[in-house]
């Protein structure tokens, strides 16, 4: 069976990609994932706080100085040029990683604004990634931020990250724009080569005890897939770049379907960290058992078949999905 497929112009010898996770934050763990047939790897994300911290810690180290000894700063080197531990100890990884395994390497930049921070994306580059993903999350909380501003934040990040850098960008989107075809869209103006259908919010809980909310990583299960799917068939051929599925990709079947909507590979995080690494070989066997009995020989073969390029007026069909499934509910 010929599982081949590429992303981000990369060649993949499957659609299995590592999500961002605790699993990816290691040598040790994605050499497991390697061993167990993974074709490629997202780091766990380099957060724009623990960039930007260290940058505040020496700002006001600068401003100490430069108060008490006027000519400090100017032999001082750029704010970033400083050691920043926990971003350099990322960017170690990275040199480990890639000494380690031979699978692409995807590294994660995990950001809201456009600032000091985004220089670290060419260094993510020449530590050796060979893509990067930028998630960008933000929940507005503010009644006078209009929703066409929050949407510029995101292209402003996107077209500033991509400027610097010539490997290739993938943003990982959320699915709460009000458009997230035209968001999707402006990614790629911006210069963005993949999209990432989608990010997964982390859950809000409330502690009764502690009478306060709380936020925790979210464990999904193919039930969360629904709507990546439906913009994967959305998206499919539509744009010049490749489409990620994630959210909610636990078995063979759910490659499968996403791979049929739209999506050029598929990454997978709650899956491994329930199950183990070894489930790799689970979904790889039961995608491989069902093309053979469907006379499948290729993923290519497969790839958007069911989407939505061919249709005249997606927007009706939608409406008319819509409809049709509330109208013919059975208990
Ligand atoms: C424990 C945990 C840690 C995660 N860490 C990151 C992260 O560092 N960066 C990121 O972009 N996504 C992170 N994610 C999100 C996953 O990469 C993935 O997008 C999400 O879990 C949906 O995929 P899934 O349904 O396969 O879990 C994390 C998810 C979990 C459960």
């Amino acid at each position: 069976m010929d599982f081949t497929t590429t992303l981000l112009g990369l060649n993949l010898k499957n659609p299995l990609i590592a999500s961002a996770s605790p699993l990816t934050s290691s040598v040790e763990s994605i050499r497991r994932l390697e061993d167990n047939g993974i074709a490629a790897v997202i780091m766990h994300s380099l957060f724009e706080e623990e960039i930007n911290h260290e940058i505040h810690q020496i700002d006001h180290f600068l401003h100490i100085n430069s108060d008490s000894y006027a000519e400090a700063t100017s032999y001082l080197p750029s704010e970033v040029d400083f050691e920043n531990l926990q971003a350099d100890n990322y960017l170690e990884e990275i040199r480990r990683i890639k000494e380690s395994v031979s699978l692409p390497l995807i590294a994660s930049l995990n950001g809201i604004s456009a600032g000091g921070w985004i220089s670290y994306a060419k260094k993510l580059e020449e530590a050796g990634a060979d893509a990067l993903e930028l998630n960008i999350t933000y929940i507005p909380t503010s009644m006078e931020m209009e929703g066409y501003r929050v949407e510029q934040m995101y292209i402003d990040t996107v077209a500033q990250v991509a400027e610097r850098i010539d490997i290739p960008l993938n943003v990982k989107m959320n699915a709460y724009f009000s458009n997230p075809a035209n968001m999707a869209k402006r990614f790629v103006e911006a210069g963005a080569k993949g999209l990432t259908l989608f990010d997964n919010p982390t859950r809000v809980e409330v502690d009764l005890e502690l009478l306060s909310p709380l936020q925790r990583a979210n464990i999904t299960t193919s039930y969360n897939l629904s709507e990546t799917l439906r913009w994967c068939a959305i998206l499919y051929g539509k744009l010049s770049c490749s489409l990620c599925a994630n959210t909610g990709i636990h078995s063979g079947e759910d490659v499968l379907k996403a791979i049929m909507s739209g999506a050029d590979a598929t990454a997978l995080a709650s899956v491994l960290l329930t199950k183990g690494e070894g489930e790799i070989k689970q979904i790889l066997s039961d995608m491989d058992e069902w093309m053979e009995k469907h006379e499948y020989e290729s993923i290519s073969q497969m790839k958007g078949s069911i989407s939505l390029a061919h249709t005249d007026n997606p927007s009706v069909y939608e409406r008319n999905s819509y409809m049709y499934a509330l109208q013919h509910y059975r208990r």
